[in-house]
């Protein structure tokens, strides 16, 4: 998979794909990042990005020119590019958009700053707008980490061991993910459930099944809610 970014500030981008899981999907060659400046397709003798909102209001808006010929130059290369603009105003971005993107060959996410960014661009040119919440961040850049980051460790071979995408929150059930515990089996006299302990692994399993719906119950009730239960817990 290849990720493209186009983004005013490259330097928020790079670094996150030098280190860790990501970092390692990288210098395999299983992700590829490529960073573009809309900057540096400016036609303008100042390099500008930015203007006036038309009709008037408060904040600059990112210009359709340099967008646009940013987007043609990435489609030359990559003709069924997956375009995704990040902002506020796009659809909330969930963990089956993740799994769903993670079968693309290559994917442009296109983070905006100031107001925004010009509609014509987006009529053109999107394929989808997402937003990872209901807050406003000074840009994309960071929403657009935390998408292609989800995507990511999707992939075959990204993560080390593909089991561990099974069972995590937001999995096949839907719920929050089972509380996990480490060693010691007892710390400052708070103990691991003594079942996880016994090594009976489909009561284990049961066990988990039970907690995972405690815990979604407990901190997401709307979730808990919302699932089809396969069987009365
Ligand atoms: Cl995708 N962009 C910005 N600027 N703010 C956000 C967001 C995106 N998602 C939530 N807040």
């Amino acid at each position: 998979m290849r990720f493209y970014f186009a983004t005013l500030f490259p330097e928020l981008i790079t670094p996150y794909f030098d280190a860790s899981i990501l970092g390692r999907a990288k210098s395999e060659g299983v992700i590829e990042v490529v960073v573009e400046n809309p900057r540096d397709y400016t036609t303008n003798k100042h390099r500008k990005v930015d203007d006036y909102q038309a009709g008037g209001g408060a904040g600059l808006v990112l210009s359709p020119q340099p967008l646009f010929d940013l987007a043609d130059h990435i489609r030359q290369q990559d003709p069924d590019v997956h375009i995704i603009v990040a902002t506020p105003a796009g659809k909330p971005f969930r963990q089956n958009d993740a799994r769903r993107l993670a079968s693309k060959r290559s994917i442009m996410f296109v983070c905006g700053r100031y107001e925004g960014i010009d509609e014509r661009f987006i009529e053109v040119h999107a394929d989808e707008l997402f937003s990872i919440g209901d807050y406003v961040l000074t840009g994309g850049e960071l929403a657009a980490l935390v998408m292609s980051d989800a995507i990511a460790r999707q992939i075959p071979g990204v993560l080390g061991n593909e089991e561990s995408l099974e069972g995590e929150s937001f999995g096949s059930e839907g719920l929050l993910e089972a509380p996990v515990f480490g060693k010691p089996n007892n710390y400052l006299g708070l103990s691991v459930p003594s079942e996880y302990l016994k090594g009976n692994h489909s009561k284990i399993s049961a066990l988990k099944s039970r907690l995972a719906v405690a815990k979604t119950r407990f901190h997401r009730p709307e979730i808990a809610n919302a699932v089809v239960w396969k069987d009365k817990r």
